[in-house]
């Protein structure tokens, strides 16, 4: 029987069977474990369940002798310091594919809100401001028969670009593989969809030069992370009505904090990272958390482990 420290309660049954088989520390609060607390509770496990939110470092690794695998409990790891994990022998594994669909669902979500600008209309009628149909109020843009650029080809990019299939959009890629070159890219669509993972190659990859080479009808949809857009130029970009509009599921800090300007950046939808947020992805990413942790307690190889790029 292993030590295991879990770092937040999850959705479904998948934890009961990795309490039937180890000791299993749950942290019970909604909110994250402070930073000395999960290095406390990590120190003398020999696996860890992790969420996005937190820091697994090296330092954190250092001071967990025993630690033999880290489940995160998402696709992306980039809260996770892989190289050295792997240098000190520590399995790391991920959910793919379970949550692709729902994350794609949402994109299309955000992109069609932004496009029709949804949220607006629906608190008009809410502020008893639906007087009458109206000829002139409420515009905005097609969806149907659009440009649509996805940056990184990956499972949950392409999944977006069949779901526009479905819109008779034209669909760009730019990938590590190629693809439109993302200037390109950027100056030909009129919704761009960020679905590349967090790395330093893609750290501001949609910084000021990329928001200026955006079309003045364009409106950009990020679902992947945070940092991959400067949130900062974006900001500029909305308030000078560069484009037309942003709608994020992943903001960087997450949440922002209170009083960010951000929050009141006009055509802009800010939703709470909640991609993933079905039932189903939700407890399906907990069965693959768990049988990653499982397998490498046992000795095995994870079912899905993460490789380093
Ligand atoms: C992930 O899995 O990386 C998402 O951001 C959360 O589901």
């Amino acid at each position: 029987m292993a030590r295991c420290f879990v770092t937040r309660e999850l959705p479904g049954p998948a934890l009961d069977r990795l309490r039937a088989r180890h000791q299993v520390d749950v942290w019970p609060e909604r909110l994250p474990p402070p930073d000395d607390e999960l290095r406390r509770r990590t120190a003398p496990a020999e696996g860890l369940l992790s969420l996005l939110t937190d820091r697994i470092d090296a330092t954190l690794m250092e001071g967990s002798p025993r630690l033999r695998a880290i489940a995160n409990y998402a696709v992306g790891y980039d809260n996770i310091d892989i190289g050295a994990a792997t240098a000190r022998g520590i399995a790391v594994g991920n959910t793919p594919d379970v949550l692709t669909d729902a994350t794609a669902d949402l994109t299309f979500a955000l992109l069609l809100a932004a496009a029709r600008k949804l949220p607006e209309a629906a608190a008009s009628v809410t502020a008893g401001d639906w007087l009458t149909w109206d000829p002139a109020r409420h515009l905005g843009y097609d969806v149907h028969g659009a440009t649509l650029g996805i940056i990184g080809r990956g499972r949950i990019g392409q999944a977006v670009g069949r779901r526009a299939a479905g819109f008779d959009m034209t669909v760009l890629y730019t990938g590590r593989d190629g693809g439109t070159p993302l200037d390109e890219l950027l100056a030909r669509s009129d919704y761009i969809s960020i679905h590349c993972p967090l790395t330093p190659a893609t750290h501001h990859l949609i910084d000021a030069a990329a928001l200026r080479r955006m079309r003045p009808s364009a409106i950009l949809i990020n679902t992947a992370r945070g940092p991959i857009v400067d949130q900062a130029a974006l900001l500029e970009a909305l308030r000078e009505g560069r484009i037309a509009g942003a709608a994020l599921d992943v903001t960087d800090p997450e949440p922002p904090p209170a009083g960010d300007p951000l929050l009141s950046a006009p055509n802009l939808i800010v939703a709470p990272h909640i991609g993933s947020a079905t039932h189903t992805a939700r407890e399906q990413m907990a069965t693959l958390a768990v049988d990653n942790l499982l397998a490498a307690l046992d000795g095995e190889p994870m079912p899905h482990p993460v490789v380093a790029d």
